[in-house]
């Protein structure tokens, strides 16, 4: 994987702190990169924090103030932090397999999971592909179930031609390192929904009402606790998560590159999977819309003496990998999983557990040259 922090990005910021006495903590940098956020995906609300798991947390956070505890519908195949908001804010982790093709959650264990304690299905968009089916989202609605999307793999991917992350009542991104743009740390909460967009601005920063937009909101705390200092009215137990003016400076830079960015994206995976020995490597992704900053390497068969071989190979090209692609393979393997949910309940998801043993992901950044794809591929394909 390569940097994605250009010279311009930096430049924008050595410009920012050039200023006499510039902000620095939380302020118009960060209301500017949300403003323009939110309009990038077409969503009205955006909250930026300071990593994809502290906006995980806070969308966690914010359901169960407005729903209530309950169960909550996860992947066996995502970041831990999916996984552990959940479970730090008093839900029932549900666990879904995957479905081969996108990763993502296999759409009919959704449904079949559902259950009148269910409080959202958390979907995870795995490395830029779509996990959406349109039988999905209808069955969602008609059962009035909300839906939330981690979209922190899977910036500028789409499903019927529309952004992923404005399907469900919430949506998180993360802009760390390796992902399609980067803020250093940082990440997005983003919604449509008033209610939660002013919960999820409190829970930013330590629960207080007086980081709401709504005067309504802050009036109706005043006039029930007259005995508080408006100024410190703190409406839950919450957190300290804000990000800085630097970081949305970066993240302002970024974001003007990200479409194009995108696209050299789109284009070398394409290569990659066009290019594929499909006979030793699963390369029927179901591609339409997705936007992939890793290229999926997936070994057809489960043959521990042909996967040494794979890292052998790409160990001595000096080709960066990670086994298990996004997270590290089956959440259920994890030791805190094992404790929390039960020692074996990992062998009940057979297609997670090929990701885990006979799945990666490699690098893939906008400068990645053509050359370098094809050579790897006919290495790759050589294998035998
Ligand atoms: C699906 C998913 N969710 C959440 C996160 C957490 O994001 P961050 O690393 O910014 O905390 C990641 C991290 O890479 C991720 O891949």
């Amino acid at each position: 994987m390569q940097n994605n922090i250009t010279r311009a990005d930096l430049d924008a910021v050595i410009e920012y702190l050039r200023q006499d006495n510039p902000m620095l903590t939380q302020s118009q940098q960060v209301r500017l990169f949300e403003k323009e956020w939110s309009e990038w995906l077409g969503v009205k609300h955006s909250v930026f924090v300071n990593s994809g798991a502290s906006a995980n947390l806070l969308t966690m956070t914010a359901l169960r103030e407005t729903f209530g505890p309950g169960e909550v519908i996860v992947p066996t195949l995502t970041w831990v932090s999916d996984i552990a908001s959940v479970i730090q804010c008093g839900f029932k982790p549900v666990f879904v397999d995957i479905d081969p093709r996108t990763l993502g959650m296999a759409g009919n264990e959704v449904l079949a999971k559902l259950t009148p304690q269910t409080r959202a299905v958390f979907i995870t968009h795995v490395l830029g592909y779509n996990a959406l089916t349109q039988r999905m989202l209808d069955e969602l609605k008609a059962r009035n179930i909300p839906l939330i999307e981690d979209v922190c793999e899977s910036h500028g991917a789409t499903f019927n031609g529309q952004k992923l992350g404005t399907f469900g009542l919430m949506a998180d991104f993360s802009f760390y390192y390796a992902h399609h743009m980067s803020t250093i740390e940082g990440g997005m909460i983003c919604t449509d929904n008033a209610d939660l967009y002013e919960t999820v601005r409190l829970l930013r920063s330590h629960g207080m009402v007086r980081e709401a937009t709504s005067d309504d909101l802050k009036q109706r705390y005043r006039e029930q606790y007259p005995d508080l200092n408006p100024d410190f009215i703190f409406a839950f137990p919450a957190f300290n998560v804000r990000s800085t003016e630097i970081n949305a400076v970066l993240g302002r830079s970024q974001l003007k590159r990200l479409d194009e960015n995108n696209a050299r994206r789109r284009e070398n995976l394409r290569l990659f999977l066009d290019n594929l020995d499909p006979k030793k490597y699963r390369t029927d992704f179901a591609v339409e819309g997705s936007c992939n900053y890793a290229c999926t390497l997936v070994l057809q068969q489960p043959d521990p003496a042909f996967r040494a071989k794979v890292e052998a190979m790409l160990r001595q090209a000096k080709v960066e990998f990670r086994r298990g692609t996004s997270g590290g393979g089956n959440q259920l393997r994890q030791p805190y999983a094992r404790k929390l949910i039960g020692d074996r309940e990992f062998e009940k998801y057979p297609q997670v557990d090929h990701i885990h043993f006979y799945g990666y992901y490699l690098g893939n950044y906008p400068e990645l040259e053509q050359g370098k794809i094809f050579a790897l591929c006919r290495m790759l394909n050589a294998l035998v």
